[in-house]
């Protein structure tokens, strides 16, 4: 049989685990041109929650609905296959997760554009590391560094969500190009983490307000913000920019879980300093996903990039990772093991 995680029903509020139910079904068979994969490892990423909503923001994938099944990014094996490029024991990339097997289609299959099934050759690496730094984490980390906001080591940096998988990523990789960066969470734990274990500066969100702890440990302002968060984050980089600054909008998860989006009330502070702000979708950047490894790649064999892990065990557990994830209770790439 296969157990898959589907919506039970819409969240009201904050995600609960009861809000989500594992169906059990037959395994599916693969048609001419597919595959069926044992899936391995699943990619926990927030930006699910936003497809639990009655309605998406425009642009975004369509909401799921009460009785469909989560997809989400997956490493499987090939347990059967009726594809001509793929052999039975071979690793793969996904996006359909949230199950123990899937049957994976010739075509492309994605979520915004990134994760269509891809074979993977780990080497002597973790395969779980390419659903993180040498995955969909490391070329948002990545591409928001180095493509949208162009990072320079002159820069004053701000990454908020630091703690997590792209932040950690995007902290790192920063100073490792000679910025100057300064991190944001949301407990005592995640700071002692950032400053002692990833060595930068770094605050608690929660207290004193933001301006201030910004202020605090930069007193002249920032050049770059590298926004995971949004709602009251993105006020207080607009604040605290220098003229010219720039931000890439990767994420924010401040309004994913139930809480109303917060858009900031400053924005004629672009006007006023001249600020550049860029959304992106990592999946609209797949051609530097080759340069992303390289790069990653070295710094990890190197010992140069920390990369801690947050892994659930059991598609029993799915549910729990996911709600233990938008709650702040992980740190690093939040991941589910299957057996
Ligand atoms: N643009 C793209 O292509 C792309 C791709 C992947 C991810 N993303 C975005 O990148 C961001 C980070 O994703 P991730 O996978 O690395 O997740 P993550 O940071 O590992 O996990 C989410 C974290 O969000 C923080 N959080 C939750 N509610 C918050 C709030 N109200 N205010 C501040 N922080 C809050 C929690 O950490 P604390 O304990 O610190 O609160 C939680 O650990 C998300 O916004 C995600 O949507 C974008």
């Amino acid at each position: 049989m296969n157990r898959r995680l589907c919506l039970a029903r819409r969240p009201a509020g904050k995600l609960s685990v009861t809000d989500l139910a594992l169906i059990e079904e037959p395994v599916p068979e693969p048609g001419p041109g597919e595959i069926l994969v044992r899936n391995t490892w699943l990619s926990i990423d927030p930006s699910l929650r936003i497809r639990l909503a009655e309605t998406t923001p425009d642009g975004y994938l369509p909401p799921l609905r009460p009785g469909e099944g989560l997809t989400g990014l997956a490493l499987g094996v090939v347990a059967e296959t009726r594809h001509p490029d793929y052999t039975v024991g071979e690793l793969v990339s996904h996006t359909l997760g949230y199950r123990e097997y899937a049957v994976v289609g010739a075509g492309a299959q994605t979520i915004g554009g990134y994760g269509a099934p891809t074979r993977i050759e780990t080497g002597d690496l973790p395969p779980q590391w390419f659903l993180g730094p040498l995955g969909s984490a490391g070329l948002t980390a990545y591409v928001g560094l180095v493509e949208i906001l162009e990072l320079t080591a002159a820069d004053t940096l701000w990454v908020s969500s630091a703690a997590g998988s792209v932040g950690s990523l995007a902290a790192q990789l920063a100073v490792l190009r000679g910025a100057t960066v300064l991190g944001s969470a949301g407990s005592p734990d995640k700071v002692a983490y950032l400053r002692d274990e990833l060595g930068i500066a770094a605050f608690d969100y929660h207290e004193p307000a933001l301006a201030e702890s910004l202020a605090a440990l930069a007193p002249t302002g920032i050049d770059a913000y590298f926004d995971n968060v949004g709602g009251d984050h993105l006020t207080a980089a607009l604040g605290a920019l220098r003229p010219q600054g720039r931000i890439a909008l990767c994420g924010a998860v401040s309004g994913y879980d139930g809480a109303a989006p917060a858009g900031p009330p400053n924005l004629f502070t672009m006007v006023a300093k001249g600020l550049r702000m860029r959304g992106f979708r990592a999946g609209s950047f797949n051609h530097l996903e080759a340069p992303m490894r390289a790069e990653v790649a070295t710094h990890l064999a190197a010992g140069r990039l920390i990369h801690r892990e947050s892994v659930f065990e059991g598609i029993e557990q799915a549910a729990a990772a996911l709600v233990a994830m938008l709650s702040g209770a992980t740190t690093g790439k939040t991941l589910c093991r299957l057996a």
